[in-house]
């Protein structure tokens, strides 16, 4: 896929890509895609935006990829018996809440998926304001990131589990970042080593509702 494709092109492309090769994307990809993440936009109210959105690049080839990968895996254990905790006094939240149930168990088993398993896991922290609206902020910095690397014909899969990292002081640490002062996400990248069957989309005409 090369980086003249049109936008339509780019955006039908897309895809979460959870499986990769050995082989390591360029510094200089890399910087273009977190280029396309500062380009997104930011909440103006809430922050300055010059010193709003930092970005860490962490290669599995760097030992503190384990140590992320394992403070994440202990802290999934946590998340996982509060959350069953909760759903213990809430029907609903027990019914709803199995799949994401399932998802913290696995991470706490077997570790996060994209931390370690791709090439690059990087963290995005957006500094906390008012409006608390940061994970927004972060949503449209990741699919600029998303489109920029499908464009260079990379993977790239969200490691959502990070935006729950904030709240531990040891990962903030091991990123150097103050704990406490940033809302996070995180996303994978890496060379595709799968090409995922299209879901199904809903039609235009299924889902809008127009009034002209
Ligand atoms: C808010 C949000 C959080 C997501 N978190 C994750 C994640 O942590 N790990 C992952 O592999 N995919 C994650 N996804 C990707 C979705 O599973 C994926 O976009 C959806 O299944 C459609 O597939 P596609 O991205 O290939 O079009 C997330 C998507 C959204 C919108």
């Amino acid at each position: 896929m090369s980086i003249d494709q049109n936008l339509d092109e780019i955006i039908k492309a897309r895809r979460s890509i959870r499986l990769f090769t050995s082989e390591m994307p360029t510094k200089e990809d890399i910087k273009a895609i977190i280029q396309a993440g500062v380009l997104a936009p930011f909440a103006g109210l809430a922050n300055t935006g010059k010193d709003g959105r930092k970005f860490i690049v962490v290669s599995r080839n760097n030992p503190l990829i384990n140590q992320l990968s394992s403070v994440v895996k202990n802290r999934a254990g946590v998340f996982a018996e509060q959350f069953n905790a909760q759903t213990n006094s809430n029907p609903i939240l027990r019914a709803q809440g199995q799949g994401f149930l399932k998802r913290l168990e696995m991470t706490a088993q077997q570790g996060p998926l994209g931390i370690g398993s791709a090439p690059y896991y990087i963290v995005v922290a957006e500094k906390r304001g008012i409006p608390d609206v940061q994970h927004k902020s972060l949503a449209h910095c990741m699919e600029n990131m998303w489109l920029k690397a499908t464009a260079l014909g990379l993977g790239f899969h969200l490691v959502t589990i990070t935006t729950q990292m904030e709240q531990d002081n040891e990962f903030c640490n091991l990123l150097s970042l103050p704990f406490g002062e940033y809302r996070l996400d995180g996303c994978a990248i890496g060379f595709p080593a799968q090409n995922p069957p299209q879901p199904i989309r809903s039609s235009i005409d299924d889902v809008t509702t127009w009034f002209l």
